[in-house]
């Protein structure tokens, strides 16, 4: 059975000692109410991961996960955080390919390859992310622009690696906008996600692959859209910034 998973991306938002106060909270609202076998996710800035991870890890409830990560091993690059430091924090996820990345940073699909595969070797846990903007899909070219996508950062793995990689489609057009998809458009590119994942690694890891939805995903809308046969899950943005809102969420299965 595919995990069904509750990542929040904080973003770059919340001080340390903001950050921390939210983590306990989501940590203290999981132990008492969670209703599913869901696993959440805090996707924090680097300056949070290592007390987060602190604080979650004698819960076991929760999961921490960097929004990024460098390609490269260690060295000369100043500003930017390797996966073994993101390891030696204690989180376990890495957020990939975020459309804010991919936009501002002029991430290229070669450079998220490099990034999972470092991840990976490192065991841990890649939420890649993917989504068309708005042209695209008014061009009604959105299942071809995102199957690139896929292709492109993710084709050259093995079927055990990607047995590891967890998909989080986010159309741009509903990130911070208040306007998700609707629980139909999502459903039909979970589904053809799928598909495209199958004709590379088979059915068996396609239908084994947990593909989360993100983009102005809420309380009030998370139901519908989870209960769609092919999401698994959410990547939440601004709802992830109140500890009620994201545990509405959470239960929302
Ligand atoms: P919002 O939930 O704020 O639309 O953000 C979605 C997102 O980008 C999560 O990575």
């Amino acid at each position: 059975m595919r995990k069904k998973i509750v990542a929040g991306n904080w973003k770059m938002n919340n001080t340390l000692d903001e950050g921390l106060k939210l983590a306990s909270e989501v940590v203290n609202m999981v132990k008492d109410e969670r209703k599913g076998d869901v696993i959440v996710v805090l996707g924090t800035p680097f300056i949070h991961l290592s007390q987060v991870s602190k604080l979650v890890n004698s819960t076991k409830d929760v999961y921490v996960s960097a929004q990024d990560c460098s390609q490269h091993e260690s060295g000369a690059y100043t500003g930017e955080v390797s996966v073994s430091m993101i390891q030696s924090t204690g989180a376990e996820f890495v957020i990939l390919g975020h459309s804010e990345r991919r936009e501002y940073h002029g991430e290229t699909s070669e450079q998220l390859a490099e990034k999972l595969d470092k991840v990976l070797s490192a065991g841990l846990t890649p939420i890649f992310c993917c989504g068309e903007p708005l042209d695209v899909r008014e061009a009604g070219n959105q299942e071809s622009f995102v199957c690139s996508q896929l292709t492109e950062s993710l084709f050259h793995l093995t079927k055990e690696q990607m047995a590891q990689v967890v998909i989080a489609y986010e159309p741009i057009w509903a990130i911070g906008t208040g306007k998700t998809a609707t629980s139909g458009q999502a459903q039909e590119m979970h589904k053809a996600i799928r598909k495209h994942l199958a004709t590379k690694f088979g059915d068996a890891i396609a239908t084994e692959t947990s593909i989360l939805y993100g983009g102005s995903c809420k309380p009030s809308n998370a139901n519908e859209l989870f209960t769609q046969p092919d999401i698994d899950g959410g990547l939440i943005g601004g709802a992830s910034l109140n500890a009620r809102d994201f545990m509405g969420i959470i239960n929302a299965y």
